[in-house]
C-alpha cells in the first residue's frame, strides 16, 4: 500500500545537566522510549545530539508524526524546538530505524567537527535540507562503520507498520476535523429541546448503521462484543425517558446509510462509533453542568458505558490491531470504511446543523 509520509525536522537546546555518564543515560533513555513509540505508530527518523543541540529528523504518517511531536516538545530535557520543515516526503529515508541515533562517542566527535566545519553546526544556521542531508549522511556512515563493527552506531529494529487502529486514526483525522467542527458538541445543545433534537438526529443515523453492521457474523471470531446495537438502545430508551416518541424521528435513507460490502469495511464502521464513545463523557460533563436536571435519567447515551469507557475502547482496539495484523490485504477496506461512515455522519448532520445554526 502506498502511505502518504510526512517529514519534520527540528532542531531543540539541550536542558539536561550532570555528568557525562549522567547525559548518555539521558539520552539511552530517550531513546528506548523513541524506539518503542516509534516502531508502534509507524514513524522512523533520526536524532542527533551534539554541542548542545539535538537534532530529529522525524517521518511517518501526518497524525502520527504530529503526535509524537507534541510530546517532544513538551519534554522538559530540551527546549525552544525550531522547526525547520514539515511536509509530504516522496518516501522514508531513515526506514530501517525507529530511531537511528548518531552523537556523543568520542569518534563522533571528529565527525561532528566535519559537519561543524562544513556548516558551522549551528542548527539554528542551517535550512532543514542541510541538517537532513546531514542527518541522513551520518547515519549511513554509522552503519556501514557498525557492518565493518567499528563504529558506535546504534541501530533499531525496522519501524513495525503502523497499528491498524493508528492507520485508521491518520487516515480519517481531516474527515475526523470536519465532523468536530460541524457537529460543535457539547456546546450545540442549548436545553431539553436541542438535546432531544439531538439524541433524534443521532438516532437516525446510528440506527441504520448498527442494523447493517449486526448482519456480518464474524464479529464473535474477533471478540468483539458489539455491536449488539447498544447505541441504538441507549438512544430509544434516553428519548423515551424525556418523553419524546423514538419511532418518530426519520432514519437516514438506504442510500445515504454507507456502504459496507464486507466485514472489514464494516469494522472500519464500528472503529467510528467506537471511537465517538470516547467523547461521550466530557460531553456528558458539560450537559449535566449546564442543563443536567433538565436531561436526568436521560444520559445513557452519552454516559452510559461509565467508567467501562477506556476498557472497552481498548479492548476494541486490540481486537482491531489484531485483525490488522492477521489480515493487513484487508486494512484499506477497513480504512474505506470508516471513512464513508465519516462521510455519511457529515452527509446526514449538515442540513440538521445548517437549521440549529439558524434556531434563535
Ligand atoms: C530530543 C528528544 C527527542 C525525542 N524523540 C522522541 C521520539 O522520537 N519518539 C518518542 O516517542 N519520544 C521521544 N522523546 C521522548 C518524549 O519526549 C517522551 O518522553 C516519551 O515519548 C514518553 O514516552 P513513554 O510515555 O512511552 O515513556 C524525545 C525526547 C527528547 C528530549
Amino acid at each position: 500500500m502506498n502511505e502518504t509520509v510526512q517529514r519534520l525536522i527540528y532542531y531543540s537546546r539541550n536542558r539536561i545537566s550532570g555528568s557525562p555518564g549522567e547525559l548518555a543515560d539521558a539520552i539511552r533513555n530517550i531513546l528506548a522510549a523513541s524506539r518503542r513509540n516509534n516502531a508502534q505508530m509507524g514513524v522512523t527518523g533520526a536524532l542527533m545530539f551534539n554541542a548542545g543541540c539535538f537534532a530529529q529528523v522525524l517521518e511517518g504518517p501526518s497524525a502520527a508524526v504530529e503526535v509524537i511531536f507534541e510530546r517532544i516538545q513538551r519534554d522538559e530535557r530540551h527546549g525552544d524546538a525550531t522547526v525547520l520543515g514539515f511536509g509530504p516526503a516522496a518516501g522514508r529515508s531513515f526506514d530501517r530505524w525507529s530511531m537511528a541515533f548518531v552523537g556523543t562517542s568520542i569518534d563522533d566527535v571528529a565527525r561532528y567537527d566535519g559537519v561543524a566545519t562544513e556548516t558551522g553546526y549551528d542548527p539554528s544556521r542551517m535550512t532543514g535540507g542541510a541538517l537532513f542531508g546531514s542527518l541522513h549522511r551520518l547515519v549511513l556512515e554509522e552503519e556501514a562503520a557498525a557492518s565493518a563493527n567499528l563504529g558506535f552506531v546504534t541501530p533499531s529494529p525496522a519501524a513495525a507498520p503502523p497499528s491498524l487502529s493508528c492507520l485508521l486514526r491518520a487516515r480519517t483525522a481531516p474527515l475526523h476535523r470536519r465532523i468536530e467542527a460541524l457537529l460543535r458538541l457539547p456546546g450545540a445543545v442549548r436545553d431539553r429541546d436541542g438535546y432531544i433534537a439531538w439524541l433524534g438526529r443521532i438516532l437516525g443515523c446510528y440506527e441504520p448503521l448498527e442494523r447493517s453492521l449486526v448482519l456480518f457474523p464474524e464479529w464473535e471470531a474477533l471478540g468483539v462484543a458489539v455491536p449488539s446495537r447498544w447505541h441504538t438502545r441507549c438512544l430509544v430508551s434516553d428519548l423515551a425517558g424525556l418523553g419524546a416518541e423514538p419511532d418518530d424521528v426519520p432514519r437516514m435513507q438506504i442510500q445515504m446509510v454507507p456502504d459496507l460490502p464486507t466485514f472489514a469495511h464494516a469494522l472500519g464502521a464500528l472503529y467510528v462509533l467506537e471511537g465517538a464513545t470516547l467523547g461521550g463523557s466530557v460531553i456528558l460533563r458539560d450537559l449535566e453542568a449546564r442543563i443536567g436536571s433538565a436531561i436526568a435519567g436521560a444520559t445513557s447515551f452519552f454516559g452510559g458505558r461509565g467508567d467501562a469507557v477506556g476498557p472497552m475502547w481498548r479492548s476494541f482496539q486490540a481486537a482491531l490491531d489484531g485483525f490488522g495484523r492477521e489480515q493487513p490485504q484487508r486494512r484499506p477496506d477497513v480504512v474505506i470504511g470508516g471513512e464513508r461512515t465519516f462521510q455519511a455522519m457529515l452527509d446526514w448532520f449538515s442540513p440538521f446543523c445548517a437549521a440549529a445554526g439558524d434556531r434563535p
